[in-house]
């Protein structure tokens, strides 16, 4: 066929060195092995969008479990393979990782054949995927580097900013694309080609949602809670019926849509700050969606979802833990610093980045907030070590007394190690008896 454009520019460009050169030397590896390779998916339609992404995903015409053991012997990484799906992921030292799929087994077999029917095994793989975007492919060996791969008119689309099947029983042969439609329609002003969004209707209307596992329900609505706006992709699942065919409580209304907006709000503040740590988003979306729904729906829920017993109950212990928060905290008219260490150091962040979006007061969040950025990881000026060295002996006391210094020094009633330090002495004297138990030194 007609060599496709090349794209090498946009591989310099877009992927980091370490990954182009990997690329390269995926596709040399390759042909001395005789085989055909290519990146595809979204890593290819997200590198001519100019968007990030470094999941890489190679195709390969050839055994891709063989070839995946020989990249990742060179790279000195982790092979996982899946020889009955002639599959593997490889896990790069430095955490990068790539999935190796087998275009077709049979390929091997065909010595010499025609650069037509080689290609077309590419095609086969292409031609099973669920959007015309996510159809590209870049071929690595050394003579094509580079080639971009257009079978199904997906550089079209993307200049249309339409999401188009490839056929219309893409829905049929697999329902989650509904929600992964919505998704990918959502994302930078996309929108759904007319036929699309007609067999969309169709298939909610005959109940396909129905005939897959829960479970890949859950996934594929985890990814939309991950998104950058889940609030437009439940709206949009909500008008194409998607929501009520799920489960017919989970219905997107005002109260659960206004959860969502303070989940967002609160996640953005968290994202500013910066930190390394992860927090599961989906996860308080999760406890938005289930905020106002009673404990047997939720659990109804969980099934409709495919989720186990235990994962449906930890959704709800969590909720319940946030509802004791918030109880705990509006039964106290003022709040110390140390009062507000005592309730929420046994929550997780999630619990915790959740009750703050349920607060109301500008004072509950500023109490989260400050909790988030320092309080929980607060540190007193003296340690247990310390306490030993003057006398106490690890037993209740020594916690007993460095738990006030905590909360003392949290309050701003003690301000550094001498404060402490005279504090401790104070205490260890009134535990001797060495003087009467009144009010600690003053410091
Ligand atoms: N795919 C599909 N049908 C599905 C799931 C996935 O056809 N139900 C195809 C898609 O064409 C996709 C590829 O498998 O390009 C890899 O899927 P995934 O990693 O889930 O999606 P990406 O396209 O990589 O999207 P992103 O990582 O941006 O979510």
């Amino acid at each position: 066929g007609v060599p496709g454009k090349s794209v090498r520019y946009l591989l310099r460009e877009r992927m980091p060195e370490n990954i182009y050169e990997l690329l390269k030397k995926a596709g040399e590896l390759a042909e001395t092995m005789g085989f055909h390779l290519f990146l595809v998916g979204g890593i290819v339609r997200d590198m001519v969008m100019r968007v990030n992404n470094l999941d890489v995903d190679l195709v390969v015409e050839g055994d891709g479990v063989v070839f995946a053991r020989v990249l990742g012997n060179a790279f000195g990484a982790k092979v996982s393979p899946h020889e009955k799906y002639k599959t593997a992921v490889i896990r790069l030292p430095g955490g990068v990782r790539i999935d190796v799929a087998t275009a077709r087994l049979e390929y091997y077999r065909m010595p010499g054949a025609f650069p037509e029917v080689e290609e077309s095994n590419l095609k086969l793989d292409l031609s099973r995927r669920d959007f015309t975007i996510n159809t590209m492919a870049v071929a690595l060996n050394p003579q094509r580097f580079g080639e971009l791969i257009d079978y199904f008119g997906a550089q079209r689309d993307i200049r249309e900013k339409k999401i188009r099947v490839l056929h219309s029983l893409s829905f049929v042969e697999d329902p989650s694309r509904i929600l992964r439609a919505v998704r990918f329609e959502k994302r930078r002003g996309f929108s759904l080609g007319k036929q699309t969004i007609s067999l969309v209707s169709s298939a909610v209307h005959a109940g396909f949602l129905r005939n897959i596992p829960g479970r890949r329900i859950f996934h594929e609505m985890r990814q939309i809670l991950q998104e950058e706006d889940p609030i437009r992709c439940m709206d949009r699942l909500r008008e194409l019926k998607v929501l009520e065919a799920i489960h017919p409580d989970l219905i997107f209304d005002e109260p659960m849509r206004e959860a969502f907006h303070a989940v967002r709000e609160t996640l953005l503040w968290f994202r500013l700050l910066y930190t390394r740590e992860k927090v599961r988003v989906w996860f308080l979306y999760f406890l938005a969606m289930t905020e106002s729904m009673d404990p047997q729906t939720v659990v109804a829920l969980g099934d409709a979802f495919g989720l186990r017993r235990e994962d449906a109950e930890i959704l709800l212990s969590s909720r319940e833990k946030v509802r004791e928060i918030m109880r705990r905290m509006a039964s106290l008219p003022d709040i110390l610093p140390s009062q507000a260490v005592d309730i929420l150091e046994k929550a997780s962040l999630e619990e915790i980045l959740y009750a703050m979006s349920r607060s109301k007061s500008a004072s509950f969040k500023k109490i989260f907030s400050t909790y988030v950025t320092t309080w929980r990881n607060y540190r007193p000026p003296i340690s247990g070590r310390d306490l030993l060295a003057i006398g106490f002996s690890g037993n209740r006391e020594l916690g007993a007394c460095l738990k006030e210094i905590r909360d003392r020094c949290l309050n701003g009633e003690i301000r550094d190690f001498a404060g402490a330090l005279a504090f401790a002495q104070s205490r260890l004297a009134e535990t001797r008896g060495e003087r009467s138990p009144g009010e600690p030194p003053r410091v």
